[in-house]
């Protein structure tokens, strides 16, 4: 046995085992998206039972249905903080045990979010297989994980073979890990996405924005996904982005992504988190052309804009004649995070040649209140009372939706309510044009 399997075997504890060295007041962070420690969070609110209390968790989309989100008697062990949130986080989101943060991706860790008052950081995490020379990764995604582990925090992985191994900002080696627990469940995944026609009609618009040779970045959400379908008949793009997915893949086997005109890591695409389907898992698997890099790096819009012709797609809930987007909540009710949308719109702003665009559908089936599905425009003259806003108005260069593109850079406040009027849905657009004049818009 060499000395990483020894160490390797050193660190290796039962879950029960490895819990233990979880303490009252920790402050715990835990690895986002397809990179949850599905049975450690699963068993995480028997610390309550172990006498552990006053510990934070700090989360951001959390994928499976957990005890100690779910249920808030365990508050006083365990209080959930998250800076992004999915479903479960949204209908826990009343209860006494949660809370949101809100932040740039990009800062979540440098603005030292979590280490507060000298409090013992601990990390869950999970990383693929060790290989030969005792490095394990943290696969689909490093978005503070690597940077915790220099802080000297109490490290607990699960190490499962299922596990892609990714390169870049994910590689921690055994003997800076304090308990790996063995796992082999299947990874986290979303649904392979599905096109209508009129994600393929936005797809289209945002093509004609798109020239080869630029490098892009793509939200999350129905959307994006479409768009890199449409993209699909372009040349040279190269990919600097968050979120890496599975219409990335389809895009450098189609050959229209080949990252040859990068100026910021050329040859290679950067991300900082994956999550997709396991064909995504299975290409991203000891693929050295994907650089995982920590998201203060990564989405930091200063490095954002080293990229010539750099353009961020994202996607938002509202929009405002303004050109105000509240991507992130309906009204005052948190329904994702900001995530990295500021940082990857401002980025690519910086850069040369670069356009930030948000693309949406005109409108949005919402549910009243008696749970029947209503038919709103999702282009408004103001943003519903409350409303959270993402990204400002300085940030948007084009709106898209099914109906066309508006560009609002360098645009009046006229010429903006104007301009997004013609790409509202055509039976609000007249009740829009009223309200414009109304405002002293129009
Ligand atoms: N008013 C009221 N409700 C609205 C609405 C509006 N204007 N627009 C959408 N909704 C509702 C929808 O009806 C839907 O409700 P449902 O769950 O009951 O069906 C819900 O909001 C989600 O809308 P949808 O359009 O399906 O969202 P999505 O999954 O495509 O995600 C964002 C869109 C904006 C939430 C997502 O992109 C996001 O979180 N963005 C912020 C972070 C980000 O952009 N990061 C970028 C780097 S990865």
């Amino acid at each position: 046995m060499n000395s990483a399997q020894e160490l390797y075997k050193s660190r290796k504890r039962t879950l029960d085992q490895a819990l233990e060295l979880i303490q009252s007041n920790d402050f715990i962070i835990s690895a986002l998206g397809g990179g949850e420690p599905l049975e450690i969070l699963g068993q995480l609110h028997t610390l309550a039972d172990r006498g552990v209390t006053g510990c934070d968790i700090t989360n951001c989309l959390p994928m499976g249905d957990y005890e100690h989100i779910k249920n808030p008697q365990y508050k006083d062990a365990l209080f959930v903080n998250s800076w992004f949130y999915g479903a479960q986080m949204r209908r826990a989101a009343t209860q006494e045990n949660t809370a949101f943060v809100p932040q740039h991706l990009h800062l979540a860790f440098k603005k030292r979010n979590f280490a507060r008052d000298g409090r013992r950081l601990v990390l869950l995490a999970s990383c693929s297989a060790m290989d030969e020379h005792g490095y394990l990764s943290f696969s689909l995604g490093t978005t503070y994980e690597r940077e915790i582990v220099d802080t000297g925090a109490v490290v607990i992985v699960e190490v499962n073979p299922n596990l892609p191994r990714t390169f870049g900002d994910t590689l921690i080696h055994v003997s800076e890990i304090d308990a790996l627990v063995e796992v082999k469940y299947p990874v986290a995944s979303l649904p392979e996405p599905e096109f209508s026609d009129k994600d393929s009609v936005i797809g289209a618009y945002i093509a004609e924005l798109v020239e080869d040779g630029s490098t892009i970045q793509l939200g999350i959400g129905g959307i994006p996904n479409a768009v890199a379908a449409a993209l699909r008949c372009k040349k040279n793009l190269g990919i600097h982005t968050e979120m890496f997915t599975d219409g990335m893949v389809d895009l450098i086997q189609a050959g229209a992504v080949d990252n040859s005109r990068k100026t910021l890591y050329r040859h290679q695409s950067v991300a900082t988190f994956a999550l997709g389907t396991q064909r995504l898992y299975d290409f991203l698997d000891n693929n050295p052309s994907v650089m995982f890099k920590k998201g203060s790096w990564t989405n930091d819009p200063y490095v954002i804009g080293q990229n010539h012709k750099m353009v961020s797609i994202n996607t938002t809930l509202e929009v405002d004649f303004f050109g105000q987007c509240a991507s992130e909540a309906i009204g005052p009710v948190q329904f994702s995070g900001t995530g990295g949308q500021t940082d990857t719109a401002v980025g690519a702003q910086n850069s040369e040649g670069g356009k930030s665009v948000i693309a949406l559908y005109s409108t949005a089936g919402v549910k009243d209140k008696n749970g029947e599905r209503q038919t709103v425009s999702k282009i408004s003259p103001l943003l519903k009372p409350g409303s959270i806003v993402s990204l400002s108005r300085n940030d948007v260069d084009y709106v898209v939706t099914e109906y066309g593109v508006a560009s609002l850079r360098g645009r009046s406040l006229k010429e903006r309510a104007e301009r997004l009027i013609t790409i509202a849905h055509p039976d609000f657009r007249r009740e829009l044009l009223l309200q414009a004049q109304k405002m002293m818009l129009l």
